[in-house]
């Protein structure tokens, strides 16, 4: 048992004097590649990571759900009926006028989304204790562990049968509506839908997926998260005004969706928009292209043809799409300098986490190199660590 489920386990007897009805649990993820592409209703390639966010669950006799965690010293408690009046004004209203703690937002603004897309469910009260060794800030979807641990809890115990598919978009609900970040629904697939050594390639239009080997650990590579601990909030500032840049482009040019255009359209696009707009345009564009390209490189090649791919990625992002910062760029420079056969920023940027695939037995010397040029450029030293591509939302215990 890892500390984090036991942490949970133990937060819940305090909180109740009794064992839990069960543990259950979800992922962060990494994005391979695939950015600011998901609500363009385009493609992505994120995968699931190990760190897990733990939720230990028991029902209540009355009809009261209690939220407690450890981030927080606090604990939240409102009645089943109350969760509409909470969460169905505008969106993110509840957390802004300070009515509901952020962090209580995501596992009750999932029992909301739950209740809704589920009229008839016959629901109890719950106790829900949560703990996390998903790294908060990291740009790793801390987020959407909490979301999927909590849809996991509730749909086994208010007998929801939700599908894999129905837990991403209840998570997916409860950010944008509850929490009030104007999110795709890439983190919660991908937290959800995690296999061993494996992305998951979604089409965010028809919501169609498919598990893609990486093959990482046969190739003795890894993947290095470089946290620059910078820190973002997609509640907030440049995720919505690039999503607004997207949807402003695609309206200019007479489609419903960037996912709409191909590369062939660009010359167009270039003629039509303003310059930022068309290089907001061109990233989503060439982006999608991009992880098209590295499911068919990792399908024939391997893990190791797709260095280019992750290097293009993060240019686009740094010139086009413009959502990365000094630190991010460092991260990726020197990862690369070292030897990493590609590197790129990884989330929603402004901040957060690059990630670098090296081989396994260069770990330490590119951590090395990151590390001296952080400290050269008088950066905050940043946090390196390995991630393994895991397994997706499920219950422990
Ligand atoms: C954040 C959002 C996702 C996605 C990424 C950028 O992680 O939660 O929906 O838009 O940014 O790819």
């Amino acid at each position: 048992m890892t500390a984090a489920q036991d942490d949970a386990i133990r937060l819940f007897r305090s909180l109740t004097g009794s064992a839990p009805a069960g543990v259950w649990s979800a992922p962060g993820r990494a994005n391979l590649i695939g950015e600011h592409t998901d609500y363009n209703e385009g493609f992505v390639l994120p995968f699931a990571i190990a760190q897990r966010t733990f939720a230990a669950v028991g029902p209540r006799d009355d009809e009261r759900i209690r939220v407690a965690s450890t981030f927080s010293d606090e604990q939240v408690e409102v009645a089943l009926d109350e969760l509409d009046g909470l969460f169905s004004g505008p969106a993110g209203e509840a957390v802004r006028s300070g009515a509901v703690a952020e962090w209580a937002a995501y596992p009750l603004g999932v029992a909301w989304a739950a209740l809704a897309a589920r009229p008839d469910a016959r629901a109890t009260g719950l106790d829900i204790a949560i703990a996390s060794d998903v790294p908060v800030g990291a740009g790793l979807s801390s987020s959407a562990a909490i979301e999927g641990a909590a849809a996991g809890a509730l749909s086994d115990l208010w007998s929801l049968d939700l599908s894999l598919i129905d837990m991403a978009k209840i998570g997916r609900r409860a950010e944008n509506e509850a929490v009030g970040a104007p999110t795709g629904i890439m983190d919660q697939v991908a937290s959800v839908m995690g296999r061993v050594d494996a992305a998951t390639f979604l089409d965010c239009r028809t919501l169609e997926t498919r598990s893609v080997d990486l093959g990482l650990a046969g190739e003795g590579l890894a993947l290095l998260v470089i946290d620059t601990r910078v820190t973002h909030a997609h509640s907030t500032g440049g995720y919505g005004d690039r999503r607004a840049a997207c949807e402003r482009g695609a309206a200019a040019l007479g489609v419903p969706m960037l996912r709409d255009l191909g590369t062939d359209d660009l010359e167009r696009a270039r003629r039509t928009l303003d310059d930022e707009t068309f290089r907001r345009v061109r990233h989503i564009v060439t982006e999608n292209q991009r992880v098209l390209d590295a499911v068919r490189t990792l399908d024939a090649s391997g893990p190791r043809a797709i260095g280019d791919l992750l290097v293009a990625s993060h240019a686009s992002m740094r010139d086009d799409f413009e959502i990365s910062v000094p630190e991010l760029d460092a991260a990726v420079d020197a990862s690369l300098a070292a030897g990493a056969i590609g590197a790129r920023m990884t989330g929603g940027g402004f901040g957060g986490s690059a990630i670098a695939l090296v081989e396994r037995a260069a770990v330490d010397a590119v951590s090395r190199a990151v590390a001296a040029a952080f400290d050269a450029a008088g950066f905050r030293a940043p946090h390196l660590f390995t991630v393994e591509p895991s397994e997706g939302v499920r219950r422990d215990a």
